[in-house]
């Protein structure tokens, strides 16, 4: 275990303090944009289609950048608190660039009118765009300095690790495959970093690619792109970004968990061949968003369907019944932290079978582009990463007994995934009914009852997300009153972990 004297201990509190501080300022707001929309769609108020899609570029693109940026903070200060020796300055330039980007994209966004959503739907933003060509620039620009941020980021953590495990395979756990003894224990945490960091890296690189082709034509109009390819990389670029945020969120459920249980939760055979599954089928389970693309060659669209199904098993199931196996007759406690994670691992259970529900080919047909879609990756992003989120935060400022005893932090907690689900409810219930989605509103909808239906359900989402604010603002004010005091809970934990 890592020797960090008391002013480096210092040093990597505040870093984690700055995070959690910008995670709690922003995640709100990108809320109130998601309200604004289910309002628009339930004809409460009336935004207009052009600040409609500004409003889910910017939602869609801020939410899965935010909480990718939060997981990934958060594991590097396990690692650089516990493992490695990270090196802060770099952590602090990525923070700044992430921030400069973010400034950009909402100028470009509430400013500019860029509305591409955060898929860019290739050609749009260069064909008939009602907005001006400087900010669809300005995105491009703008994502690209984040990705750059990103990917500084992940290769500090990646060489720093892969220098102190001894190289890449090893950080991979392969050293637990064959017949000698291991000389060094991997802790999970660092191998679920390195299988959740290396796929980033790989789909920060194909975002780089089709980022660049995007500013050349911007520069220069006349030329364009094939489109499938855009498609392909585009949505390898965001799918496995979302993947990969849940996968960090991972790292420190082993990493926290068992010290809450007081078993451990140690690197084995089991673990490095399905996490190494994982890490194959993260890559190519992304074809399941092209279904509906004649032109994609067949044979990918079944590879899509079965990385679906595949990248469902190893991790899966290792995680969820390492979990199980954690908690069962543990006598433990249930303070907030080791519930935040459970309640995770539930909406990331739920979340995942709709996900592959929905990537069976024959269901496709009807589900795509429905509500079923937001309603799945809601439920594991809201009602998963957001809680694991949550969790770690009070890991963070609370002491042991805090946790136990904080009836606000609890009490906001369980209003909030309450209301998260009866959210998400709403989605689901929509795409069974066929409302599609990334519709401004459903006034245009020929079919009178679904018009109907779909604007209901988006009043009764909307009353359920004021519920959401009421319990994040809850959990936040009882995070923050125990985060700003002098002498904080994380100084004990490093102490003794
Ligand atoms: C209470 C919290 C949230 C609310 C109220 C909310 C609301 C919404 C709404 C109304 C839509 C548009 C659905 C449609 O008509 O197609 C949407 C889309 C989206 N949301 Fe959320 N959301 C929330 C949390 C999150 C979280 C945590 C994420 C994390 C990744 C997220 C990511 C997205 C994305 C990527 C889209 C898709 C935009 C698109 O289709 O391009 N949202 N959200």
């Amino acid at each position: 275990m890592l020797q960090l004297s008391p002013s480096e201990i210092k040093k990597n509190r505040t870093f984690i303090k700055v995070w959690t501080i910008t995670f709690l300022v922003v995640f709100p707001l990108l809320i109130v944009l998601g309200l604004l929309m289910r309002m628009n769609q339930g004809e409460q108020i009336n935004l207009g289609m052009d600040k409609f899609y500004v409003l889910m570029t910017l939602h869609g693109l801020g939410m899965a950048g935010l909480l990718f940026s939060t997981s990934f903070a958060a594991l590097w200060y396990l690692l650089g608190t516990r493992h490695v020796k990270l090196n802060l300055g770099i952590g602090y330039f990525v923070y700044f660039m992430i921030l400069i980007g973010v400034i950009g994209l909402t100028y470009s966004t509430l400013l500019g009118k860029f509305g591409a959503g955060w898929y860019l739907l290739y050609p749009l933003p260069f064909k008939n765009a009602i907005w001006p060509a400087w900010s669809t620039g300005l995105s491009i620009v703008s994502l690209i300095i984040l990705g750059v941020a990103w990917l500084i980021g992940i290769l500090h953590v990646l060489y720093t690790l892969a220098k102190e495990y001894g190289g890449l395979t090893n950080l991979l756990g392969w050293q637990y495959l064959g017949k000698k003894q291991v000389k060094r224990e991997l802790p999970p945490v660092v191998m679920i970093s390195a299988i959740s960091l290396i796929p980033g890296v790989i789909a920060y690189l194909a975002g780089a690619v089709f980022l660049v082709m995007f500013l050349m034509q911007y520069f220069e109009p006349t030329l364009t792109f094939n489109m499938l390819l855009m498609k392909n990389l585009i949505f390898f670029f965001g799918h496995t970004l979302v993947n990969i945020t849940l996968y960090c969120c991972l790292g420190w459920v082993y990493a926290l968990l068992p010290e809450y249980t007081g078993r451990k939760w140690e690197t084995n055979k089991i673990l490095v061949y399905a996490w190494n599954a994982t890490f194959f089928f993260i890559i190519f389970a992304y074809f399941h968003h092209l279904y509906m693309d004649f032109a994609q060659p067949l044979g990918l669209q079944y590879a899509g369907q079965l990385a679906s199904y595949f990248s469902a098993v190893p991790a899966t199931a290792v995680s969820m019944f390492g979990v199980i196996t954690q908690v069962y007759h543990s006598k433990m406690k249930w303070s907030i932290v080791p519930l935040s994670f459970l309640i995770g691992v539930a909406g990331w259970a739920i979340g995942g079978f709709a996900a592959v529900i929905d990537a069976t080919i024959s269901v496709n047909t009807i589900f795509h582009n429905t509500m079923w879609v937001p309603g799945h990756f809601h439920t594991y992003m809201l009602g998963g990463v957001v809680l694991f989120i949550f969790g770690f935060f009070f890991y963070l400022s609370h002491t042991k007994e805090e946790q136990e005893k904080d009836i606000m932090g609890k009490a906001g907690f369980w209003l909030f995934v309450l209301a998260a689900h009866s959210f998400i409810a709403t989605f689901y219930t929509g795409g069974v009914n066929s409302i599609p989605r990334r519709y401004a509103d459903y006034k245009g909808i020929p079919i009178e009852s679904t018009h109907l239906i779909g604007a209901f359900l988006a009043r009764i989402a909307a009353i359920c997300i004021i519920f959401v604010i009421i319990g994040f603002l809850i959990m936040t004010v009882s995070i923050l009153i125990k985060l700003t005091r002098k002498k904080t809970a994380v100084m004990e934990h490093v102490q003794n972990s």
